[in-house]
């Protein structure tokens, strides 16, 4: 029974627990010949890494990364390139503190997956919730910066980027969108202007030691058509299952996504011209960049909403697990809004179903 690994022709296996000894992963068939070094690697580890503003865990994990293999160089490489062979990468887990989590050995918390994975299992290494926890999504970041490698080798240039569009009730304004603000503010909002009341407002919530939800949106561009196949292999299948697998999320939708239902069929079908470049060209995008599954060449956009931590300093009702009604407070290091440091995992799970779909793609059809 093996459901720890994503992907068909670029495949990748996660493994460890919040509060082992280290997390890992193991990326195959990534082709040979791409240039590739720890620090590719750790740049979009940054972006994730935890105790980085008050508004995210205070946990201090380096998250240095390490390539134990499938990489080569020597002194008549120019570079250190992927050799084809299993690419392994190492994350030590270096700040654990599992007696913050003595309280929910026995009581499950409303909300978390304590009580599912007994249930299913019937043993649970509850420190930093084990293998529930999002320290897992270092992993998918770290083999995401190498699909992203591997999209530019066959594309040319792939953008892949994520913003936080909403936190709790705060909307973002789309007309102020400037990608380059979502590096500038500890929330990956595109909205300078939104910034302070965003500050001020999860603020109010950490200090209530409370949690929000939020949405974020994902974007590929660069992406030609092609790409994603029927029936059971859509891209957007794919997608929805790859964001779908992030912890917390919720709901995921692809281009206009639940709006379509109110609109009719002549304002939501894309129309298209003849493009000076012998390419079609699309009038509007609700589609989000896939028809029938396949990509149309425009931009791919999906959004995926994440629910609020459930981890919180809040008195909670729950049982434990001899079945004793209790009441709970979760102590230790929690997100008061996990969908900030979600952004960077949505951004590597679209840049691993794009890689994989390119590889399948160049088998089929060449
Ligand atoms: C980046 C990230 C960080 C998270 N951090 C926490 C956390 O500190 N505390 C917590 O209770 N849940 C956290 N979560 C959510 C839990 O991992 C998740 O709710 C739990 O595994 C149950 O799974 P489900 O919500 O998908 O049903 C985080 C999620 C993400 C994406």
């Amino acid at each position: 029974m093996s459901h720890n690994s994503f992907g068909h022709l670029f495949r990748v296996i996660t493994f460890g627990e919040s509060h082992g000894p280290a997390i890992g992963c193991v990326v195959d068939g990534c082709p040979p010949g791409i240039m590739l070094t720890e620090a590719d690697i750790q740049a979009d580890l940054e972006r994730r890494r935890p105790g980085q503003s008050k508004f995210v865990t205070q946990r201090q994990e380096a998250d240095a990364v390490k390539i134990l293999s499938g990489v080569f160089q020597d002194e008549r490489m120019p570079a250190q390139l992927t050799t084809g062979t299993p690419i392994g990468l190492l994350i030590e887990n270096t700040d654990q503190r599992s007696k913050d989590y003595s309280d929910i050995r026995d009581a499950y918390r409303p909300g978390h997956a304590d009580y599912t994975y007994d249930a299913k299992y019937g043993v649970r290494d509850y420190r930093g919730g084990g293998r529930q926890s999002a320290r897992e999504t270092a992993m998918r970041v770290a083999a995401g910066a190498i699909a992203r490698k591997v999209l530019d080798q066959i594309y040319g240039k792939v953008v892949i980027r994520a913003a936080l569009v909403q936190m709790g009730t705060q909307k973002i304004d789309r007309a102020r969108w400037d990608w380059d603000e979502t590096a500038r503010n500890p929330f990956f909002c595109p909205d300078a202007k939104s910034v302070d009341s965003w500050t001020e407002y999860l603020e109010g919530i950490r200090k209530a030691g409370s949690s929000v939800g939020a949405i974020v949106e994902v974007t590929a561009e660069g992406v030609p058509a092609g790409l994603g196949a029927p029936v059971y292999a859509k891209l957007d299948n794919d997608l929805a299952s790859a964001l779908m697998s992030i912890n917390a999320v919720k709901g995921v939708e692809i281009g206009d996504g639940f709006a379509t239902a109110a609109m009719t069929g002549a304002d939501n079908a894309d129309e298209m011209r003849a493009g000076n470049d012998g390419k079609p060209l699309f009038l509007s995008n609700h589609a989000g960049g896939i028809l029938g599954g396949i990509s149309t060449g425009q931009p791919i956009v999906a959004r995926f909403v994440v629910k609020p931590t459930s981890s919180i300093l809040t008195a909670r009702r729950t049982i434990d697990k001899a079945g004793a009604e209790v009441e709970i407070i979760t102590k230790g290091r929690h997100d008061p809004c996990v969908g900030i440091r979600a952004v960077p995992v949505g951004e590597a799970m679209m840049a691993l179903v794009l890689a994989d779909h390119a590889l399948r793609h160049r088998a089929q059809v060449g």
